[in-house]
């Protein structure tokens, strides 16, 4: 039985390598107990290091990595070097990233290097908005063509992919909640365009996670009716009560 996935992205936070530890420490006595989900927990780069042999339940992962080998390239850091400090994920294209200018392109090249340094890509894609026309169809469509190109079939089953919309984030302005159907509707979607670039084993295979504002209240409901392997949290998983409530609520269901 493959496990379901939770996964913590902490984006900026917290201020202090101090306040890291101690939320780190706290998420990990909580999740202690945990067997049936997967706990992956996205720090930024810096604390990594501190909070590697902390938690045998959490498994650590990036926000980002660099696609080139160690070389010339400042202020960067490889997904090689991440994965010899014992970091086993990384989040790919979040919608916070390619609003800095990340390309699909350069997503691509990341995924290549994250795949043949050992990571598993955690690959984000998501419209901004929904259009009466639903246009936001074609830019799903596009992100995962984009970001998959050159990528052997074989390989993409072990990319995972999260659905995000945009719109749906904690911290778009204005967002509104995104429903299990919006989730699952695009869950069949994304399988579709995936199974185009492969097969459609490898597309029913697929891990896809949810992820926009995801809490105790509508966790369970996204898990059971949106099509989803697990859950991608963002301000949730910077507050141990909160994210627990998720994890609890994932594995209650895989029992
Ligand atoms: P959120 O963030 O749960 O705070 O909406 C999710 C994300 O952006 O990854």
């Amino acid at each position: 039985m493959t496990k379901n996935i939770i996964v913590g992205n902490w984006k900026m936070n917290p201020r202090t390598e101090k306040e890291a530890l101690k939320l780190f420490q706290n998420i990990a006595k909580s999740v202690a107990r945990v067997k049936n989900t997967e706990i992956v927990i996205c720090p930024p780069s810096l604390y990594l290091a501190g909070l590697k042999n902390l938690s045998k339940k959490i498994v650590l992962g990036a926000q980002d990595a660099f696609w080139g080998d160690v070389g010339p390239h400042t202020g960067q850091v490889s997904t090689e070097m991440l994965y010899n400090i014992g970091v086993r994920y990384v989040i790919l294209g979040h919608s916070e990233r390619r609003a800095l200018g990340e390309s699909n392109l350069d997503i691509n090249k990341k995924i290549k290097s994250a795949l043949s340094s050992g990571l598993t890509p955690i690959l984000c894609i998501g419209e901004n908005v929904r259009d009466e026309q639903h246009e936001y169809f074609n830019i799903v469509k596009g992100q995962i063509e984009e970001c998959l190109k050159g990528i052997q079939k074989a390989l993409i089953l072990k990319i995972i992919f999260a659905y995000e919309p945009v719109w749906a984030i904690s911290s778009t302005p204005n967002r509104r909640d995104a429903t299990a159907l919006d989730s699952k509707e695009m869950t069949i979607f994304i399988r579709k365009i995936i199974s185009g670039l492969s097969t459609p084993e490898i597309a029913k295979g697929v891990k896809i996670l949810y992820g926009g504002s995801v809490s105790g209240e509508d966790a369970q409901e996204f898990l059971e009716n949106g099509g989803v392997r697990g859950l991608l949290a963002g301000k949730a998983s910077l507050d141990e009560k909160k994210f627990l409530e998720i994890v609890k609520i994932c594995e209650a269901l895989k029992k």
